[in-house]
């Protein structure tokens, strides 16, 4: 158990999913670390891989069990993280609501479409909806300009989105 600021007790995230922590233990288990610190780097990746699809996300806790093994400091696993955008450390979503923001979506009228997901999800890009059902993204040009402006959801495209189409897409995935 860790403790919060205010004096209450809450469950890592390590003990909340012990079936997902004994899959990356196994996994990390099967490394083979020696004191060659530059081959335990060159699985630093290939781990970060591993824990993110088994946590969805890389939580400090996750990171931290992830350096232990490998004997890599927090720091230069923090590096890895945000230098590697496919990388994050904040949970995700179960539907990845994906606004392509690039010149020809931005003509269309890209920032509207943006406008009326955040209202619609009560979120800003970049963050997730508190039940967990769709986090928010903005992309540049998906190759896809002539269907201008352009939403992605989880693999789905939607071209020539209007405001009032948001509401009927995001009723897909409820
Ligand atoms: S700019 Fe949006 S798909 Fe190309």
């Amino acid at each position: 158990m860790s403790s919060c600021t205010t004096g209450c007790t809450t469950k890592s995230i390590l003990e909340q999913f012990p079936d997902k922590t004994r899959e990356l233990r196994e996994f990390l288990d099967s490394i083979v670390v020696t004191g060659d610190m530059d081959k335990n780097r060159g699985y630093l990746i290939k781990c970060l891989h591993k824990a993110q699809s088994i946590f969805g996300y890389l939580p400090l806790e996750v990171q931290q069990m992830v350096g232990k093994r490998l004997r890599i400091q927090q720091s230069d696993i923090y590096g890895v993280i945000s230098f590697y955008s496919f990388f994050t450390d904040k949970p995700v979503g179960k539907h990845i609501v994906n606004i392509c923001t690039g010149t020809a979506c931005f003509v269309k009228g890209a920032d509207k479409i943006v406008a009326e997901f955040k209202d619609q999800l009560g979120i800003s890009v970049g963050e997730t909806t508190p039940d967990g059902m769709f986090s928010l993204v903005s992309l540049r040009c998906i190759g896809a300009c002539s269907l201008a402006p352009v939403v992605m959801v989880n693999d789905k495209v939607y071209g020539k989105v209007e405001p009032k189409k948001v509401k009927q897409i995001l009723n897909e995935y409820k």
